[in-house]
């Protein structure tokens, strides 16, 4: 990423600083990497992101590592690579690397003990080819093996550690490390920043892509989550409709984000998946329900189906509905739907978003089969589409995941967020400028709210002689201290050629600093888009700038 196209990055971000902030929340400033246990178990082992697309350091991989070509022969050089291993587990437990407990110590005191016998056994080593050399070799190679079994039994911990896919599970970890649940409720946090995934790169896919994200943690009350029974009746309700007020509170932000933006195309869809476990104020499962319901329907077409979709009626049964397949659009059309499947508490708090969605008059379009990819969601999901992206159209996504922060460890949390795909929101406003900038007279309104490409530059400093050197330094200083961009060029030039240059540069202006302005006072300045220029004193031109910029 480059200049100019930074400067559009920046007022993306700066963009969503504002917005988000009107809406109460507060950044918060996450770790690149984090456990790959993290991710595990928030996203799920056996989602795509987890199981396929992750960047993961695993250093128990590497603390026994053997040279494979040594492996087989026993030799020396053999016993100094197992060596190699065995110190570096020792090292890494007598530094904390791997947990201190009283098992490790024991197990890593078992390691040293054998390998000091195999020691011992290679300076007996016999030629491969002289008496009684089976039994020795057959001792060593039982050392080896022993060395490798004491060293798979010491327990690393959570030494394996990920460059995160996604943000949400970090911003649940925090939640719990940093005791949020006793803050005043709800905690309201948005995020910027790479994240990373192993997928095929192709336009607004990337292995390294930029989210703008918000997450919204509700701890839940005490008397709610142990399930007072003279309580949860009456908090369930206000509960509820609460919950929906949040889930279109944070759409509507989303959506007052991207037209701020001037984002075309911005189409919303939402979907409520029910829920697979007990959230904390119901006892219904109703997802469960449904997804066999679903396998049972696609084991009836299996034969009909490609074969990411038959492996996925065992992996994942819900992924099928995402299917872009062209010869499963028909078969996916009869399925089961979930919203004829949800719970009565589900299709409450369905019902209640789309009405606070239509309160705050953001359009939504619902679509059975939305049903994302990650494991954490339940109740209302959402995504955001947009223009000129082809088939990486997803601007954003999100959703509801009660119960997260529990399965991490903390207190019973309620949750809703989403995630902006900046790459792909730059890609949109970017395609929009081209065609506005190609003459397309029905998109010159868009084009005016998208940020203008060019000009890292307001002011051009054209400046010649001795003289007006030291005036040319002060100008742009006063200038800059005034909040204008100023270029002021390191040695004097033509003014031709200053001239040349503050138009390449796309300035606005140029301000010509001659032997003649300096004794005179009256400072020239020069409109490039018209070529008009006026004389100033030095009050004169501030003025008049920054009358030009309002
Ligand atoms: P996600 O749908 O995996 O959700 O990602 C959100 C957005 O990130 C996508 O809609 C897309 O714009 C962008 N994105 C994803 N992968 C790539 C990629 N390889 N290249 C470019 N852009 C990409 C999440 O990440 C959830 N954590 C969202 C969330 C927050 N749900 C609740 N809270």
């Amino acid at each position: 990423m480059l200049p100019p196209e930074t400067e559009l990055w920046n007022r993306v971000e700066q963009t969503a600083r504002e917005v988000f902030g009107s809406f109460g929340f507060g950044e918060i400033r996450l770790p690149i990497f984090e456990p790959t246990e993290l991710f595990a178990r928030a996203v799920g082992s056996r989602t795509e992101v987890v199981g396929k697309e992750m960047y993961s350091f695993d250093p128990a991989k590497e603390f026994f590592a053997v040279d494979a070509s040594l492996d087989a022969h026993p030799s020396p050089e053999l016993t100094e690579n197992v060596g190699e291993s065995v110190y570096r587990i020792k090292d890494a437990f007598d530094k904390g690397d791997i947990p201190r407990t009283e098992e490790n110590q024991q197990k890593v005191a078992n390691l040293l003990f054998i390998f000091d016998e195999l020691r011992k056994v290679t300076q007996s080593l016999p030629q491969e080819s002289q008496q009684g050399s089976a039994e020795i070799f057959t001792e060593y190679r039982t050392l080896v093996d022993k060395c490798r079994t004491m060293a798979s039994l010491i327990r690393l911990g959570n030494v394996s550690v990920s460059l995160r896919p996604e943000a949400t599970a970090s911003v649940c970890r925090a939640y719990i490390e940093h005791g949020m649940h006793a803050l005043a409720q709800p905690v309201k946090l948005y995020y910027m920043g790479p994240m990373f995934r192993r997928e095929r790169p192709q336009k607004g896919r990337y292995r390294q892509f930029y989210q703008i994200g918000a997450e919204v943690l509700e701890a839940v009350r005490k008397e709610v989550a142990s399930g007072d029974p003279d309580r949860v009746g009456a908090e369930r309700l206000v509960a509820g409709k609460k919950d929906a007020a949040t889930d279109a509170e944070v759409i509507e932000m989303v959506m007052a984000f991207f037209a701020r933006l001037g984002l075309e195309g911005v189409q919303l869809d939402i979907n409520s998946i029910g829920h697979s476990e007990p959230p904390v104020d119901s006892k219904n499962v109703c997802r469960r329900a449904y997804v066999e319901k679903l396998k049972a329907a696609l084991e009836t077409v299996k034969g009909q189906l490609g074969e990411d979709s038959k492996r996925r009626i065992e992996t994942n049964p819900l992924r099928v509905l995402d299917s872009k397949l062209e010869s499963e659009q028909g078969i996916i059309e009869k399925l089961p739907r979930i919203g004829d499947h949800l719970c009565a508490d589900c299709a409450k708090h369905y019902a209640e978003v789309k009405r606070q969605l239509e309160m705050r008059g953001v359009a939504y379009r619902e679509n059975w089969r939305l049903v994302r990819g990650l494991d954490y969601y339940m109740r209302t999901t959402f995504e955001i589409t947009a223009r000129g992206l082809g088939s990486q159209n997803a601007v954003c996504g999100g959703g509801r995941y009660d119960g997260l922060v529990e399965l991490l460890g903390g207190p019973p949390t309620k949750g809703i967020g989403f995630a902006i795909g900046e790459d792909r929101v730059i890609l949109s406003l970017q395609e929009a400028r081209k065609e506005v900038a190609s003459g397309d007279p029905d998109r010159v309104g868009a084009g005016q709210r998208v940020a203008s490409g060019k000009s890292g530059c307001d002011v051009y400093v054209a400046w010649m002689g001795k003289t007006a050197e030291a005036t040319a330094i002060r100008a742009a200083r006063d200038l800059r201290q005034a909040g204008f961009r100023v270029e002021l060029p390191p040695v004097e030039q033509k003014f031709g050629k200053a001239l040349g240059q503050a138009d390449k540069l796309g300035a606005r202006y140029a301000l010509i600093l001659g032997e003649d302005e300096v004794a005179s006072g009256q400072w020239t300045l020069k409109t490039l888009a018209d070529g008009t220029q006026g004389k100033y004193s030095e009050e004169g031109l501030l003025e008049f700038l920054r009358k030009g910029r309002n």
